[in-house]
């Protein structure tokens, strides 16, 4: 087998022998995953933190197409959660052109690919000018069937919770809504991923190991994948060896390990 060197100088091994390892029957429905690290690629080259986050733009890019290559159905990126209010002005505003004009860039090749764009979170939020253009690429896009990506903006696990319980508890006033029918399905339709598979695979880059507030709900029975490799360096072979990893493990759902095996056997 080929290996080339990357510029850490690690043996790598290559996009189209990992791609040839995945088994297509077994893929994750949806891959949710908390791009992290950019700050910390960019201070260790010297560079502002807004290198990180543009080249972090092009890690972005190169997932998007490796989850549309090997048919993974629905990708959710962390793109900016609610708490990154909280960083500086300049950082904020930067990040927000970035987003706008990534957007631009890549509207394009969402169109040619059947792409269909939609954001998570609460979008009232966002800069009018980002508002308008994610709100004009998600309904563009929205005919699309090919690979559903989300971008999560200003997004909060717990405050989409709090958005959901408030739109059951709307129809509850209504009278459209019997509280005793309440079930876990309900909650799922009320929350802003309505409609879509849970996660089945979350991957967190940079090494940090927190689920950071994302998708709390959706994630209960997600397998985590942990790198230590920072999402401006994550390219499609570090997608592949995630969904390897994914396919290596036995989900249980509160299962036995002997129950699994007679599942996957027919019996
Ligand atoms: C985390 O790195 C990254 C973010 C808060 C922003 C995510 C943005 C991008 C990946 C670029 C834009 C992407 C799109 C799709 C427009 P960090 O800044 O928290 O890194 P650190 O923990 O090393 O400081």
């Amino acid at each position: 087998m080929a290996f080339f060197r990357t510029e850490q100088t690690q043996l790598v091994e290559p996009a189209a022998s990992l791609r040839a390892q995945v088994d297509p029957s077994r893929l994750p429905a949806h891959v949710a995953i908390i791009m992290d690290g950019n700050g910390r690629w960019a201070r260790r080259r010297g560079l502002p933190r807004i290198a990180g986050h543009r080249r972090g733009a092009e890690s972005a890019r190169a997932v998007i197409t490796a989850a549309r290559t090997v048919g993974v159905g629905v990708l959710t990126l962390y793109a900016f959660s609610i708490e990154n209010w909280k960083r500086p002005k300049s950082e904020i505003d930067t990040l927000m052109s970035l987003l706008v004009e990534y957007l631009k860039k890549e509207e394009p090749g969402m169109r040619e690919n059947g792409i269909r764009f939609c954001a998570i979170g609460d979008l009232d939020l966002l800069p009018p000018g980002a508002r308008e253009t994610v709100q004009g690429v998600v309904s563009r896009t929205a005919g699309h069937s090919g690979l559903r990506l989300n971008l999560a903006l200003n997004y909060g696990g717990r405050d989409e919770i709090v958005r959901a319980v408030r739109r059951l508890g709307r129809e509850i006033a209504k009278g459209t809504l019997d509280p005793a029918s309440i079930d876990e399905t309900a909650i799922s339709r009320a929350l802003d991923t309505a409609g879509l598979p849970d996660p089945d695979l979350l991957i967190r880059t940079s090494g940090e190991k927190r689920i950071s507030n994302f998708l709390l709900w959706q994630t209960a029975y997600a397998e985590l994948h942990f790198t230590e490799t920072l999402w401006p360096d994550f390219r499609e072979e570090d997608f592949l060896k995630a969904i390897l990893d994914f396919q290596k493990r036995e989900r249980r759902f509160g299962l036995t390990g002997e129950q699994v095996r007679d599942q996957h056997n027919g019996r």
